[in-house]
């Protein structure tokens, strides 16, 4: 397999081998460099705002010194009303060998279908569908502490109807053989499909014991409107503090893909303290970016 669109699109044994393959290029605290892409051409396109996603593409493909293209919405001619397809087959012909693209709408499926048997398509994150990437990242992250995917109790928080980590988290978790999984939000937070999920409108139910608790952002700019009417509300009932934290197990890590919204969905104290791993997950992400583009075998 070529493409990586879905997280659906690895076997488990594929994302054991990612996970190995990006853990080799981190040392210590260090990712060393590794010329494996030397004369490949690697394009981000990015159509939607993005930080640690598109810089750790950038410094992933960098590293593998390959030749790095970076696109974004506002300096390229989709705000003249160029398609993303036309867009694509410019940058195709110009030899683009990997495409990295973030794209409001599910346009994953459409854009490979334009490409050469050899390019590549890697989703960096599409509307609400899927985000795989940060799925691996956050799968690299929890092994590290919790190696025993079988015996984990996951639980995430937040707006998981608009959340494509959580879609493809959630995927990559079962992959790995994850039963406890607890999704927990407002009723009209959570997505139709739970994935076989169990699902949690009570924070102080939903955390307890936990391993693993994720937080998510309120996305609202992916609403269709005000679904959340109140965010004191939502900030009494959803915000992770560090008395909640204390019904999770003790050595329980705190994650969050970011961006966070300090003081919504997390307090300070939980996000800058001893159980968070936000930063490591953010330093993994360009390991896993690593092993992702150097596979040419996906
Ligand atoms: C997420 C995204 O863009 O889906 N961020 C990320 O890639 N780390 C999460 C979000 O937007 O809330």
């Amino acid at each position: 397999m070529r493409h990586l669109i879905s997280i659906n699109d690895l076997t488990q044994a594929k994302l054991l081998q990612l996970l190995a393959q990006a853990q080799g290029f981190i040392e210590h605290d260090h990712i060393r460099d590794q010329a494996l892409l030397t004369g490949v051409t690697v394009a981000n396109l990015f159509f939607e705002p993005s930080t640690r996603t598109h810089a750790s593409f950038d410094l992933a493909a960098q590293k593998l010194n390959a030749h790095v293209l970076n696109l974004n919405v506002n300096n390229s001619s989709a705000s003249k009303g160029e398609t993303l397809t036309d867009t694509v087959l410019n940058l195709q012909a110009m030899g683009t060998d990997i495409f990295v693209v973030r794209h409001r709408d599910n346009v994953m499926q459409e854009v490979a279908q334009v490409l050469k048997p050899k390019v590549r398509l890697i989703n960096a994150g599409e509307g609400c569908g899927e985000h795989p990437t940060q799925a691996l990242l956050d799968l690299l992250t929890i092994q590290q502490y919790k190696p025993d995917f079988k015996s984990l109790s996951v639980a995430i928080v937040g707006d998981l109807l608009h959340s494509r980590v959580a879609h493809s988290t959630i995927a990559g978790l079962k992959l790995l053989g994850c039963r406890d999984i607890r999704l927990i939000a407002p009723s009209n937070l959570l997505p139709s499909d739970t994935h076989g999920a169990t699902t949690y409108d009570d924070l102080t139910k939903g955390i307890k014991d936990a391993d693993v608790v994720m937080m998510l952002r309120i996305q609202r700019e992916r609403m269709q409107s005000g679904t959340i009417a109140d965010d004191q509300e939502y900030i009494k009932r959803f915000q992770l503090n560090a008395k909640l934290l204390k019904l999770a197990k003790p050595d329980a890590i705190v994650m969050h893909p970011g961006p966070m919204n300090r003081g919504v969905e997390i307090t300070d104290d939980v996000a800058d303290g001893k159980q968070s791993v936000i930063l490591q997950q953010v330093h993994n992400g360009v390991a896993v970016r690593m092993a992702i583009l150097a596979d040419r075998e996906l």
